[in-house]
């Protein structure tokens, strides 16, 4: 039995998809095809991607009344990250004993599989089918295909007409209310239209934490919810907006437990840009504002200012930062004196005062743990919080 696997983001599927599908499983005589949508892509971590959900049920819309066409949904059900590696060794435990997989990738994946999980197994559980344009003529492609074989990957190739359209075109042209149904399967245009997807890339709060729960340690997860109620509180007490300051605690730390890899898919570089030691700790926040803004949809300037300024706050920062930055500190779950002196300023309603508390058991912190440099912005915030106090004495 030879099944071949056609794995995607599929955000959403189009007929390009179908076509290559029906193709391959001609040439390569496959006895099925199992179309199996991605969970969470870390390679897509900057785009929110559509819940697996909706891209699941347009996938099932679009092969059904094909034969041999099948979807399983065994990537989108995992909380985790998924890599091949997993999803094969699972295919192969439900496998008829003849079973051959043959895992269907672009042309261009073909030099990146060397990078994957366990490539090395991977090889071993599965062949490939290499889609290129007919004619397209190139050496990289020579090259990658002899550097996969050498490597122990089995690679067929397959030359497939290049659909003229991707998914990304087609979720600007429904975004730009454009239609797009001459580029989709039967059935998946009226899914979209019917569930709104595309037309707005806002998530609500429910959704971003439902989102979160996948992103984050479940200590992680808790704190940021700690984070968000009471920034929500300071808000309340001190005149901000609370749904700003709600959403900007929540996504706070959104960034923290991303890998050196995923940050530089979000344009930044872990060796770069350090004046201080804990520079790692630093970029947690610049990142955690690009992912609000690109997976999350987040466009307010005061809720980015306060998720990319978190940690140090900043002089003239706005006051959804500063309920940000201080509830950092007074959530619940945060034990110690250092703590407990920051809400003591904050119960006698003295917000600069309770930051200047923090500014100063972060630098206090940081010297006593022995860093060679202190990061200055911390200092700058302090700076500034100590003028704005001598002021309003
Ligand atoms: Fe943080
Ligand atoms: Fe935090």
């Amino acid at each position: 039995m030879r099944t071949g696997i056609f794995g995607g983001t599929f955000d959403p599927i189009h007929k390009g998809h179908l076509l290559s599908a029906v193709k391959i499983k001609k040439a390569f005589n496959f006895d099925r095809i199992i179309f199996i949508p991605t969970g969470e892509p870390p390679h897509k971590i900057a785009r929110r991607v559509t819940p697996s959900k909706d891209r699941l049920a347009m996938v099932r819309v679009a092969v059904s009344g094909y034969e041999g066409f099948e979807v399983s949904d065994i990537e989108c059900n995992r909380k985790s990250y998924t890599y091949t590696f997993d999803t094969l060794t699972e295919l192969h435990k439900n496998a008829a004993k003849d079973e051959e997989f043959y895992m269907i990738i672009g042309a261009d994946t073909l030099a990146d599989i060397f990078n994957w999980y366990r490539s090395e197994d991977v090889f071993k559980l599965c062949c490939f089918v290499a889609m290129r344009r007919p004619g397209a003529d190139d050496e990289t492609f020579a090259s990658d295909f002899k550097k996969a074989c050498d490597a122990g990957a089995r690679v067929c190739l397959a030359e497939i007409p290049q659909y003229d359209v991707s998914s990304t075109q087609i979720r600007e042209m429904i975004k730009n209310g454009c239609g797009a149904g001459e580029f989709l399967p039967a059935g998946v245009e009226d899914y979209i239209k019917k569930n709104d997807l595309y037309n707005t890339r806002k998530m609500t709060f429910e959704e971003i934490c439902e989102d979160l729960k996948g992103l984050l340690s479940p200590r992680r997860y808790e704190h940021s919810v700690n984070v968000a109620e009471e920034s929500a509180r300071l808000a309340q007490m001190f005149g901000a907006d609370i749904e700003k300051c709600r959403l900007a605690g929540i996504l706070h730390d959104c960034a923290k437990e991303l890998t050196a890899k995923q940050y530089l898919w979000l344009g930044i570089d872990n060796n770069e840009k350090c004046d201080y030691d804990a520079k790692q700790v630093l970029l947690h926040a610049e990142a955690g504002a690009i992912l609000a803004k690109e997976r999350y949809g987040v466009c307010d300037d005061e809720v980015l200012e306060a998720i990319r300024c978190h940690i140090t706050g900043k002089p003239e920062m706005g006051i959804v930062t500063q309920m940000v930055f201080v509830a950092d500190y007074t959530e619940k779950g945060r034990v110690g004196a250092t703590y407990d002196a920051v809400r003591a300023k904050i119960a006698e309603g003295k917000l600069n005062e309770a930051m200047l508390e923090e500014c100063d058991s972060t630098l206090i912190y940081n010297i006593k743990r022995g860093v060679s440099q202190i990061c200055t912005q911390t200092v700058r915030t302090r700076n500034w919080i100590t003028k704005e106090i001598k002021e309003n004495e």
